[in-house]
């Protein structure tokens, strides 16, 4: 079979160190908020080549007020590592704490949101915000920097609108605050979800800095994974929504690149096993009942497409599963 790549850019999933952790396969877990918790993140890690998973952004400013929901949230456990804590907000003093508490429960990295464009985010001047800001935004980072001795890294959109494409600019005022690795998603805040990632500002901002560089937006396979690769030259890949309902994802693009061989896609069996073990790890981790864990749950369980004939219906009793053993019920079956 030919591989993906020319000879040379095989060795391109090579691992990685951000600061003294060390990512072993390059292809990291993108921060999603309600998708991205301790269950999720672990059944990523299981199904191989995950190397970095990280949790949905983390409000600063909650943590400082000791939000009983936001501690709902402090869901990782030693299973996940090495994992990245993410956490937004615009105040030095109050990032520098919750960096500190974070890191003081456990957090392997400390990751700083510079790309949620959500208002409840950016009205306060975090996430996407900070991006028109640069002189916030690296008191922030310097201030996280100085706070915790785990390494901290910048997740940030190309920029805010196509007319301000700061990313680079951002790269290389982080680098020199002290972060140890940035991710890059090629949108501007303004375009949401919409249009294309631009893969060239991942190339630019690669160009621009020493730390790692990881490419995120768009990438649903491994053609994907290895052209980011190859066009951009950045050291890892960041995966968001193509992995949700399909944590083998990592693992099919890991094995793809690096032997050129295609793996043939799980089974109705294995995906319904997944499916069934992602409920059970969110039904033993929650801190708010069975009930409204199996319904915050729905979204996530009907994207285990199962593939089978009769799957849409299986989709539709999910929809209206209330407990671990409704959702058992329904996919047992295809075990
Ligand atoms: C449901 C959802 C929630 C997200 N939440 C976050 C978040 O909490 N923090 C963050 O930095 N990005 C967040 N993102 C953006 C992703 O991390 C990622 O940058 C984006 O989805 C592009 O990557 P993809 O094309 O691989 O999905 C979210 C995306 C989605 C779809």
């Amino acid at each position: 079979m030919t591989p993906l790549l020319e000879a040379p850019l095989q060795t391109a999933l090579r691992p990685i160190h951000i600061g003294n952790v060390y990512i072993e396969t390059p292809l990291t877990l993108a921060p999603m908020a309600g998708q991205t918790n301790h269950a999720f993140r672990t059944v990523c890690r299981e199904m191989g080549d995950c190397g970095l998973v990280c949790t949905e952004l983390i409000s600063s400013q909650a943590i400082h007020y000791k939000s009983k929901k936001t501690w709902h949230m402090f869901d990782w456990t030693e299973a996940e590592r090495p994992f990245a804590v993410q956490l937004f907000g615009s105040d030095p003093a109050m990032m520098a704490e919750a960096a500190k508490l974070v890191a003081d429960h456990g957090a392997d990295i400390v990751d700083i949101n510079m790309g949620c464009w959500v208002p409840k985010v950016v009205k306060k001047g975090g996430g996407a915000a900070l991006l028109g800001d640069i002189c916030t935004a690296t008191m922030v980072v310097e201030a996280v920097v100085r706070a915790v001795d785990v390494p901290v890294t910048v997740k940030v959109r190309s920029g805010l609108d196509p007319e301000h494409i700061t990313a680079i600019e951002f790269a290389k005022a982080a680098e020199q605050s002290g972060v140890k690795a940035i991710a890059v998603h090629g949108r501007t805040a303004s375009q949401g979800f919409t249009g294309k990632a631009n893969w060239d500002i991942i190339r630019q901002v690669k160009d621009a800095v020493s730390i790692p560089v990881i490419g995120n937006g768009d990438v649903k396979n491994a053609e994907d994974a290895a052209q980011m690769l190859a066009e951009t030259g950045c050291d890892g890949v960041m995966i968001g929504r193509a992995a949700l309902g399909y944590p083998w994802l990592f693992h099919e693009i890991a094995h793809e690149i690096r032997t050129g061989e295609k793996l043939p896609a799980p089974s109705a069996s294995k995906r319904a096993a997944i499916a069934i073990r992602h409920a059970q790890l969110s039904v033993e981790s929650s801190t708010i009942g069975e009930r409204q864990t199996i319904y915050e749950l729905r979204g996530q369980l009907t994207k285990y497409h199962l593939g089978v004939p009769g799957a849409a219906a299986v989709r539709e009793k999910l929809v209206f599963a209330e407990t671990l053993a409704d959702v058992e019920a329904i996919l047992t079956p295809y075990l």
